[in-house]
């Protein structure tokens, strides 16, 4: 039944949201505590007590090796570490040979739903017969253990077998989000030499179909290491076949053989790179390995998400393209064997209710998103979920981005109808699973705290010097390795060493958050401390954002800033500087700059706000002063600009700003 009676909308609902705010913690419901998998705190110390013990643990009850490690950690040459390094895995074997032999074959792994309404359950039988073929046409084509393959694929079931191909021979897959631009995939291609790359002719977009292939001919014509282009025929768009390098994925598949025995790889065999932006323009490509990982995201994706693998559907909102979807959408729940929903489309289209409509009719137990998501859906208003039975669901979780408490409130009791636990998880591409959040069924939330580490995991605030911070804001850092953590940057290794352990040491990982501990102990994540932004949970580079806007030949000079935003979180902000004695550049300018931005990165990174500036603020050594801009734009008191060279430069853009958000409100 649905809860309407229980979930107010309108002016009772702001009422109610006005009296939750002045509650600051939730406990979990007795219904559910009753219920959960883990309810006793005492995990926390057991965990503690020996946590390479706990960690060791996990890694064999949650997994198959076809070689059990008897090392647990070799911790001799940090930050190198290495996690049940003799022992020997597979990543497909653990997703779905398991699950098939145990008789769960017929199992959905998969409700799928693609934008137009359409429906298709894609069973473990069915990926394990299909993921074993393709991984058969790969090695024809020569694709070897240790091969890099690039998938650039949407939301369809196909990605999940490319991905789970790939890991069964070995051979480490590199995917691109589809809301990057083919200038990107070009680029993550080249830095990772990748062999083949997995693609589809077209992606349906609300409505439209967008010309993936095309798209990719044009940026990839000359890469000399990309030897293959498999294409998914996905829309019926049409597209070019390039002859030696292209070929259809459903003819090799058709002409593979059935069997393909899963490799059985070393746990330190790399499974993954996935591209994040970091601080300068040229992305890092994270590493993941095997085993450590497998055992951070098996394990996480149970306990947060309370799995009952015969009883829940569970439904991640997120796109595989990032590493929410790498963790949470394939690896941990077919690890558990849990049925997931997996959505082809945007939260508003056909209707913004879809996201309603497919709880109701899928009855999803857990549901995971973004907080961007969540204010997007307060905006359009309660009476949208009103209109459905949400009452199947038991367990929200959101991750990206902090979310704000009054949207937390609002998805506990409009989506939620008060009665689920909310789970905020803190985490990144590089710690590869969650590392701070709530266990539904032990700890109190606060709305806004991610709360306390997980089991077996470490997080601290520290101070410019590392000292740790008991009360109040600081650096946050992890002190100890943890089994999924990113072993390096792919070909990069120097910069690996310098990003994360260079300000605190070697055995000290370098965050790049902000964070405040409270109380109780209780950690409230404030954001990025470097040159990374976070649009709607995406997370872009502001060099990265500027490269793209001075390759315009009108752009001297760009500075970017992510600005505070009420919809996405942030949002990107561009001080941009043109040559010669031009002081303002006009529509056309602006639109052509957005279109770099899009044409170069995505259209997701296009700036939101557009400043023309004579100059921009500088030391005198020359470099760009970001956090002044940073203050004019949040309309802050200017910070120390002793160092700064002219002051003036300042009062311009601060009268520029003030003048743009008048005429915005
Ligand atoms: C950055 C990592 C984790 C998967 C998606 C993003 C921010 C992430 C939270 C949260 C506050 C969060 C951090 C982090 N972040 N989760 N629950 N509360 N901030 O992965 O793209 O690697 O971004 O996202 O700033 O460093 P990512």
């Amino acid at each position: 039944m649905a809860d309407t009676t229980e979930t107010p909308t309108g002016e009772a609902l702001e009422q109610k949201l006005s009296e939750l705010l002045e509650v600051e913690r939730f406990e979990p419901p007795e219904e559910f505590r009753e219920r959960a998998l883990l309810k006793d705190p005492s995990v926390y110390e057991e965990a503690e007590r020996d946590w390479k013990g706990w960690w060791s643990r996990q890694a064999k009850e949650l997994l198959d090796w076809f070689e059990e490690p008897t090392e647990v950690l070799d911790d001799s040459d940090p930050p190198f570490y290495k996690w049940f390094a003799d022992g020997k895995i597979n990543a497909s074997y653990n997703a779905l040979d398991r699950h098939v032999d145990a008789g769960k074959g017929d199992k959905v792994a998969f409700h799928w739903r693609g934008e137009e309404g359409e429906e298709r359950d894609v069973t473990y039988a069915d990926l394990l017969r299909d993921v074993q073929r393709f991984a058969n046409a790969l090695k024809d084509l020569g694709v070897q253990k240790g091969d890099v393959v690039g998938i650039y694929v949407p939301m369809i079931p196909e990605v999940v077998v490319a991905m789970l191909a790939c890991a069964r021979i070995g051979a480490p897959h590199n995917v691109v989000f589809g809301g990057f631009s083919a200038t990107s995939v070009r680029e993550r291609m080249e830095f990772s030499e990748a062999k083949a790359l997995v693609t589809v002719d077209g992606a349906r977009r609300k409505g439209k179909t967008a010309p993936i292939k095309q798209q990719v001919d044009e940026h990839m014509g000359d890469l000399a290491t990309l030897e293959h282009i498999i294409v998914i025929q996905s829309t019926g768009a049409g597209c070019d076949m390039q002859d030696g390098r292209d070929v259809w994925y459903h003819e090799i598949v058709e002409q593979a053989e059935d069997e393909c025995p899963p490799e059985p790889l070393d746990a330190e065999h790399p499974l993954y790179i996935l591209y994040t932006s970091g601080s300068t323009a040229k992305p890092k490509g994270i590493l993941h390995t095997t085993g450590g990982y497998l055992t951070g995201v098996a394990a996480t994706h149970k306990y947060v998400f309370d799995l009952k693998p015969d009883e829940d559907v569970y439904w991640c909102a997120a796109d595989v393209g990032w590493v929410t979807g790498h963790s949470y959408i394939v690896y941990g729940p077919l690890l558990n064997g849990a049925t997931s929903v997996m959505w082809e489309g945007a939260p508003d289209y056909p209707s913004r209710d879809v996201w309603w409509d497919i709880v109701e009719h899928f009855k999803v137990n857990i549901l995971y998103c973004a907080p961007t998501a969540i204010r997007a859906f307060m905006k359009w208003g309660a009476d949208l979920p009103a209109k459905h039975d949400l009452s199947s669901l038991r367990l929200l979780g959101t991750v990206g981005e902090p979310i704000n408490p009054k949207a937390w409130l609002w998805y506990h009791l409009v989506i939620g109808g008060s009665r689920c636990p909310v789970v905020d998880t803190w985490w990144q591409t590089e710690t590869g699973a969650i590392m701070i959040t709530p266990l539904p069924g032990i700890t109190t939330t606060k709305p806004g705290s991610a709360t306390k580490p997980f089991p077996g995991t470490t997080a601290d605030v520290v101070d410019e010097e590392g000292k740790p911070i008991e009360r109040g804001q600081g650096l946050l850092v992890i002190r100890r390795p943890w089994p999924s953590m990113l072993r390096t940057l792919y070909k990069e290794e120097d910069r690996f060493i310098e990003t994360y352990f260079d300000k605190f040491g070697r055995d000290t990982y370098f965050v790049g958050d902000a964070a405040r501990k409270d109380e109780d102990g209780y950690f409230w994540i404030i954001g990025r401390v470097d040159d990374v932004v976070n649009v709607s949970g995406h997370r872009l580079s502001t060099a990265e954002v500027e490269s793209a806007i001075v390759s315009h030949r009108k752009v001297a000079e760009s500075a970017v800033i992510g600005q505070s935003d009420e919809d996405t979180g942030q949002s990107i902000c561009a001080f941009v500087t043109l040559e010669g004695s031009e002081d303002e550049g006009d529509e056309t300018i602006e639109a052509e700059i957005r279109d770099r931005v899009a044409d170069r990165i995505g259209k997701f990174a296009r700036p939101k706000r557009i400043i023309w500036a004579g100059d921009l603020p500088k030391t005198r050594s020359g470099k760009i002063m970001r956090r002044l801009l940073r203050d004019i734009a949040e309309g802050r008191e200017l910070g120390d600009v002793t160092t700064l060279r002219d002051p003036a430069v300042m009062e311009q853009l601060e009268g520029k700003v003030k003048e743009l958000q008048e005429q915005e409100s």
